[in-house]
């Protein structure tokens, strides 16, 4: 007997979810710190012009393969291409598990900070000693229970399936994301480092930018729009025949855009807004969200920080639980479609594997010495290091590469006009259709094998 598919409510539903998936700690965490080690300006530029030419039509590729075969990552190949394509979507799976596994510990510090936040909100500022973060994230017990804390949430809202759960979910958690972020953005026009902080964003210097600058760009594009993973794929696959699959992408791609360079104002404000600050922001990456800031919220630079920390942590946790959400549904979906399972097994039985995942990644901080130090390559220590450059700079760029190659070169291209709708009033396809072809064909295709060569010769970019 076949199943009726589940679809999203609304379109907004969808958009919403979407972005959510989109929109995390790559915008809050990732996106202002290699901004701040790339110098700004020149590098904004480029991470908007590779977020146009790569990202943008690799989202329209994903979600209309997606929306096409009505099936989740793996079998979506199988069924509008041919089983030998089926790899993508296995990478994508195993992207889940591995990004999955390290991103729930990192989102679990958001927790910590937020509850920090209301009890500094409540009595008074005790600044943390020298070295508190670090036996934080050695602490192997905390660690396991706030990525623990995070798993679960995440499983529970999985669990109740795409319109019942996700969909509600992401559509409560955005809008309230959004408005968090506009307080924020509104309160910073008045701080004094406000002109500094866009000065440094927006204008571009271009022999300030490193030269693996445009690399970065490009690989982060993949990390922060959820691509390279069938993640889209998987969305779109919930997707109704009545949305469009070009305006989608743009809504969701433009939302995720605005958020990463919000978060930049946000944060490059407060930084120049105290003195001496931006000299000591150093190389400390993780530093600068959850110990930096924090501190700043209460040293009397930002206008209401009592009010302003715990809702800032808030945001960062609420982004990172809609991106697990969809971390673990790329999983789940896959045992759903490709394997039979019920909705309530698979749910479980991904969440459980990928918990096994997690609590290494959580004891590689300093907890357990055997996970925390190993070097397998240059540069990286641990588990959760190892993963993260695992899974960005070789399979979401992988992943992304054959998304490419299948939409450009082994889709019909009658397929892909019908699903993005692009034709003139003679039913021939426009000129839009067109140029997104060259996209997906050429422009794609050549600039993640730049990345991918780049790391092959030893780049990092994760
Ligand atoms: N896009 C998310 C972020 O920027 O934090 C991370 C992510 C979520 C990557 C979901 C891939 C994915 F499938």
């Amino acid at each position: 007997m076949s199943k009726v598919r589940e679809h999203w409510g609304s379109r907004m539903g969808f958009i919403l979810a979407a972005a959510g998936s989109a929109i995390g700690l790559g915008n809050l965490w990732k996106f202002p710190y290699i901004t701040w080690h790339n110098n700004g300006g020149a590098f904004v530029l480029v991470y908007l012009i590779c977020i146009l030419v790569v990202g943008l039509p690799i989202m329209m590729a994903e979600i209309l393969i997606g929306r096409r075969a009505q099936k989740s990552a793996v079998p979506a190949f199988e069924e509008i291409g041919h089983k030998r394509w089926s790899w993508i979507g296995i990478v994508g799976v195993l992207a889940g598990f591995v990004i999955l596994g390290y991103y729930s510990v990192i989102a679990g510090w958001s927790i910590t900070t937020f509850l920090d936040c209301i009890g500094w909100s409540l009595n008074g500022y005790t600044p943390p000693p020298d070295g508190a973060f670090g036996a934080f994230v050695s602490d192997g017990s905390t660690q396991l229970g706030l990525s623990a804390i995070f798993s679960v949430a995440t499983l529970g809202v999985v669990w109740f399936g795409i319109s019942g759960g996700i969909e509600k979910v992401t559509k409560f958690l955005m809008p309230t994301l959004f408005l968090i972020l506009i307080y924020f953005v509104i309160s910073s026009f008045s701080m004094s480092g406000f002109s500094d902080a866009m000065a440094f964003l927006f204008e571009p210097n271009f022999s300030e930018l490193p030269a693996t600058g445009i690399l970065e760009a490009l690989g982060h594009a993949f990390f922060t729009l959820s691509l390279g993973m069938g993640l889209m794929i998987t969305y779109g696959s919930y997707l109704t025949k009545d949305m469009s699959v070009t305006r989608v992408s743009a809504m969701v791609v433009i939302m995720d855009t605005v958020v990463a360079l919000l978060a930049c104002v946000i944060m490059f404000t407060i930084i120049y807004s105290t003195p001496g600050l931006s000299e000591q922001i150093g190389k400390s990456t993780v530093g600068m969200l959850f110990v930096t800031l924090p501190n700043l919220f209460y040293s009397g630079a930002m206008p209401g920080g009592t009010i302003l920390g715990p809702l800032f942590y808030l945001l960062v946790a609420f982004a990172a639980l809609t991106s697990t959400i969809s971390l673990l549904e790329v999983m789940v979906s896959y045992f759903i479609d490709a394997r039979g399972w019920t909705r309530a097994k698979s749910s479980l039985v991904c969440a459980s594997g990928t918990f096994v995942n997690t609590i290494f990644c959580a004891l590689s901080l300093g907890a357990v010495g055997l996970l925390s130090s190993f070097t397998w390559v240059s540069g990286k220590s641990g588990v959760l290091d190892h993963l993260d450059y695992l899974a960005s700079n070789w399979m979401l760029p992988i992943g992304g590469f054959g998304i490419a190659l299948f939409a450009g070169w082994v889709l019909d291209k009658k397929v892909s006009i019908e699903e993005l709708g692009m034709v003139d009033s003679s039913g021939a396809p426009n000129m839009q259709y067109k140029i997104w072809r060259i996209f997906i064909r050429f422009v794609a295709p050549v600039a993640i094998a730049a990345v991918i060569i780049a790391v092959m010769l030893g780049k990092d970019f994760s």
